[in-house]
């Protein structure tokens, strides 16, 4: 009977062990199809090979040399076919999601950087030629520079955020991609409405709260940004406008201090401070000055 349920413990045991080993890992077939955008380049290797060191390392050890973490299942070494035979948008996915003691990396790097992890992975491969994915054509166009600007459009409550591209002299709005707009905040930004979609003309429109607050003149300090990272990198702009209401609300992070900026230090605490400087070097002087009476006393 012992013998029995111990028999079946151990093939539980291995059951377990050998389940985790080989249950495939399953990505979605729209992420194990995705490519990157952008060519890996020698400059996208060395940033990988960066970001690979302080942030796979520690388990998956140095490429090629099989010197992994002892982990079920475990971490395989980037120079295998077990890791190798993945697509790059499997690795993308698997990498971004990650499974059991395998991280989750998209909220850590940005999907750009996980591409360049990807391009110094694949240098451990000699058989590996890279697949680009086809830009997503805008009439067919490559730009040179992509430009936000915002406008405020105050009697409406909205803010009109332009999306052009720019090639040579040529200037395009650019219709269709997602934009984000956020208010400067002292911790964090918050969003202003939700994302919007450029329209034909390349303007996003938002609309914002009437009680929105502001500086002490109304003033607000905007951001708005390309939701999509991958398509033209980071495009990002700033701008500051009176839509705000006015908040007569000290910022948390003016300078404060006793010296430096005088005239917000208040009168009453300069001459109290003063004035207890004074006092305590009195009382020095004085029990000095006994000290010394005392001295000529003995003499
Ligand atoms: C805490 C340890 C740990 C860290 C840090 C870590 N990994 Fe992993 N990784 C694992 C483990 C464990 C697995 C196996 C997970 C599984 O199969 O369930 C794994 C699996 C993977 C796989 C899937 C391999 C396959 O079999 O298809 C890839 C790709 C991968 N890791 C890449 C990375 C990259 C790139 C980094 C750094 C950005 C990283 N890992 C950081 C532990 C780690």
């Amino acid at each position: 009977m012992i013998l029995k349920s111990t028999f079946f413990v151990v093939l539980n045991f291995v059951a377990v062990v050998l389940l985790a080993q080989t249950t495939p890992w399953e990505v979605p077939a729209d992420r194990s199809a995705k490519l990157s955008t952008a060519a890996f380049t020698d400059q996208n290797r060395n940033t990988g090979k960066d970001l690979y060191q302080t942030n796979c390392k520690s388990c998956h050890g140095d490429p090629g040399k099989n010197n992994v973490i002892k982990l079920v299942p475990p971490p395989p070494d980037p120079a295998t076919t077990q890791l190798q035979q993945n697509s790059d948008g499997s690795l993308h996915y698997k990498i971004s999601e990650g499974r059991g003691a395998m991280p989750a990396f998209k909220n850590i790097m940005s999907s750009a950087d996980i591409w360049n992890v990807i391009s110094y992975l694949r240098s451990y491969n000699k058989d590996y030629r890279q697949l680009l994915a086809v830009k997503p054509a805008y009439g067919g166009e490559v730009f040179d520079k992509v430009d936000l600007k915002l406008t405020a459009d105050p009697t409406h409550n909205a803010i009109v955020a332009q999306l052009t591209g720019l090639k040579g002299s040529l200037v395009k709005p650019i219709a269709g991609l997602e934009v984000k707009l956020f208010a400067k905040r002292y911790f964090g930004n918050l969003m202003v409405d939700k994302p919007m979609d450029t329209d034909t003309e390349g303007k996003a429109l938002f609309s914002y709260p009437k009680n929105l607050p502001g500086d002490a003149s109304g003033k607000v300090s905007l951001i708005a940004q390309l939701s999509n990272e991958e398509l033209f990198g980071l495009v990002r702009t700033e701008s500051t406008m009176a839509i705000g209401l006015p908040t007569d609300r000290p910022p948390l992070n003016e300078p404060r201090a006793l010296w430096n900026v005088v005239q917000k230090t208040p009168i009453w605490l300069l001459v109290t401070y003063l004035a207890s400087v004074l006092i305590v070097w009195g009382f020095i002087v004085l029990a000095l000055l006994k000290l010394r009476a005392i001295f000529k006393l003995g003499e």
